[in-house]
């Protein structure tokens, strides 16, 4: 298939070439000029484990390229995935003019007839996806598109492997048409799908952030008494994640123990993210057996 990603960064480039390590052909947009020039003379400006060789095979395979043109990728790309930065802003809610201005930028190339799927990767708040909608529907009023969400959960450090073996793959879509082409895009992965409605998808991330977190500070707590009473956190949190009765479940119908277990608010969402990627991803220091009990709980945890 022939897809764009806008935003070359962690998440677009590392996407952008493991799709096409799968076979997709891609386009990789970046409005960095720097950027895109370091990328098409083969320098890659992050530290990925395995990143650099993909990037190389897949370019030297033309399944991969680069540019500065949102034009050139959209008109070349039946899907166009958007993974533009989404900084907290002072107040703690999130900055979402990268998002709303490439979504300007898309509506002004979409042409008539021409369907495209327009796809966020970003971590975004709820209902972010209608407001794509509305952009691009009030700045090209003939535009065909859908809108779906397919939120990124790689981890920095791991994120090729991730990445090309995926626990599962979110899509957030109201049209069944969107929701065959992301499956198409996905197939090669052979992970589990999970279709959702928009929003829910757009909360999957936050949940699954704000979860994790929780699983952090249950197994730091956990590490504390260990260490006072000489047990091993690393057996212990392998002994609760291979329990099914304890494996952390979500709970059905009850609103609020959800209440309880997830913070509510953009904030404190937000908060939680950095709290778990910094946590999960420090590879020394003093809570370093906390931490990677609090991964390997992660792994083991729901999927
Ligand atoms: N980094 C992670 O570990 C991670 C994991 C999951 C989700 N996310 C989410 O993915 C999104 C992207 O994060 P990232 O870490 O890849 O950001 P990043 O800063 O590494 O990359 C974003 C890229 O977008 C480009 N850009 C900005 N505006 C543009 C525009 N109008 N047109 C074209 N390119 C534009 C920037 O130049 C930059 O290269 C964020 O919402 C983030 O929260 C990040």
């Amino acid at each position: 298939m022939d897809l764009c990603i806008i935003g070359s960064g962690y998440v677009g480039l590392v996407s952008g070439a493991c799709f096409a390590e799968v076979g997709h052909h891609v386009v990789c947009v970046d409005n960095d000029q720097r950027k895109v020039d370091a990328l098409q003379a083969g320098k890659i400006p992050i530290y990925e484990p395995g990143l650099e060789d993909l990037v190389h095979r897949n370019v030297a395979a033309r399944r991969l390229r680069f540019t500065n043109s949102i034009e050139d990728g959209v008109d070349h790309s039946q899907i166009v995935f958007i993974a533009v930065p989404t900084p907290p802003q002072a107040d703690g809610s999130v900055d979402l003019t990268y998002i709303e201005r490439v979504a300007r930028e898309i509506a002004g190339v979409l042409k008539p007839g021409e369907y495209r799927v327009v796809v966020d990767k970003s971590t975004v708040p709820v209902k972010t996806g209608e407001k794509v909608a509305d952009t691009i529907k009030r700045y090209n009023k003939s535009a065909e598109f859908d809108v779906v969400s397919n939120p990124e959960f790689l981890r920095e450090g791991c994120a090729v492997p991730d990445l090309m073996n995926p626990d599962r793959v979110v899509i957030g879509s109201a049209s069944q048409k969107a929701t065959d082409l992301m499956k198409q895009v996905y197939e090669p992965f052979r992970a589990p799908i999970l279709v959702t409605d928009v929003n829910s998808a757009e909360l999957i991330k936050h949940a699954a952030n704000s979860f994790l977190s929780l699983k952090i500070s249950y197994i730091n707590a956990v590490a504390a008494i260990c260490e006072a009473s000489g047990a091993d956190v690393e057996m212990v949190a392998d002994g609760i994640g291979h329990g099914q009765a304890h494996r952390p479940q979500l709970p059905q119908r009850r609103p609020r123990l959800w209440r309880l277990l997830l913070p509510e608010g953009r904030e404190s969402f937000h908060r939680d993210q950095q709290t778990a990627r910094h946590a999960v991803c420090a590879p020394r220091g003093s809570r370093a057996d906390q931490c990677r009990a609090a991964h390997a709980l992660h792994r083991q945890g729901p999927q």
